[in-house]
């Protein structure tokens, strides 16, 4: 067993946990904290994505072993409220990105990120960053993504407002 002390989503968190389980084995079965999804299960597809000192993480194959102590973890759940949603999930909406919504976490932690880095992106950008990290829709086509990542960057850059999205 291993003692880890982490901030996951703001909330200091002290745990004891077994060194061979995953961040999303934490994060999902202990915490709760369902929103990452267990797709592949093998690092492939990004569902599982999380913020991780702000690097996205595949927390699926991420033992915990691994975590640093005192890492700063964002999930899904750490992006926005029900009730203050952050530009790129209201985006995630109003352009249909979500059919079946497995891959939307992974891909909204992929955006974030990007954003976070680089707050105007080319539509050529926001393409490349989601083949680099391989997150992998199975639905949409990828087109709604790169249109909704182009206008959450517009809101968080203030030249519209999350209301003209909808
Ligand atoms: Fe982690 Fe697919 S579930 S990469």
């Amino acid at each position: 067993m291993i003692k880890k002390t982490l901030k996951i989503n703001g909330v200091e968190r002290i745990l004891i946990l077994d060194k061979d389980e995953t961040l999303a084995q934490v994060l999902r079965e202990h915490l709760l904290l369902t929103g990452c999804k267990i797709g592949c299960g093998e690092g492939h597809c990004g569902a599982c994505n999380v913020i991780m000192n702000g690097k996205v993480t595949r927390s699926c194959i991420y033992k915990m072993s691994r975590v640093p102590d005192n890492a700063e973890i964002t999930t899904i759940e750490g992006v926005g409220t029900i009730s203050d949603m952050h530009p790129i999930q209201v985006a995630w909406m109003a352009y249909g990105c979500a059919q079946c919504g497995f891959c939307s976490p992974g891909f909204i932690i992929s955006a974030k990120v990007l954003l976070d880095n680089n707050p105007s992106p080319t539509r050529e950008e926001v393409r490349d960053w989601f083949n680099k990290q391989r997150n992998l829709c199975r639905c949409t086509g990828y087109k709604p993504l790169i249109d909704a990542t182009m206008a959450a960057a517009a809101v968080m850059r203030g030249e519209m407002t999350k209301e003209d999205l909808v």
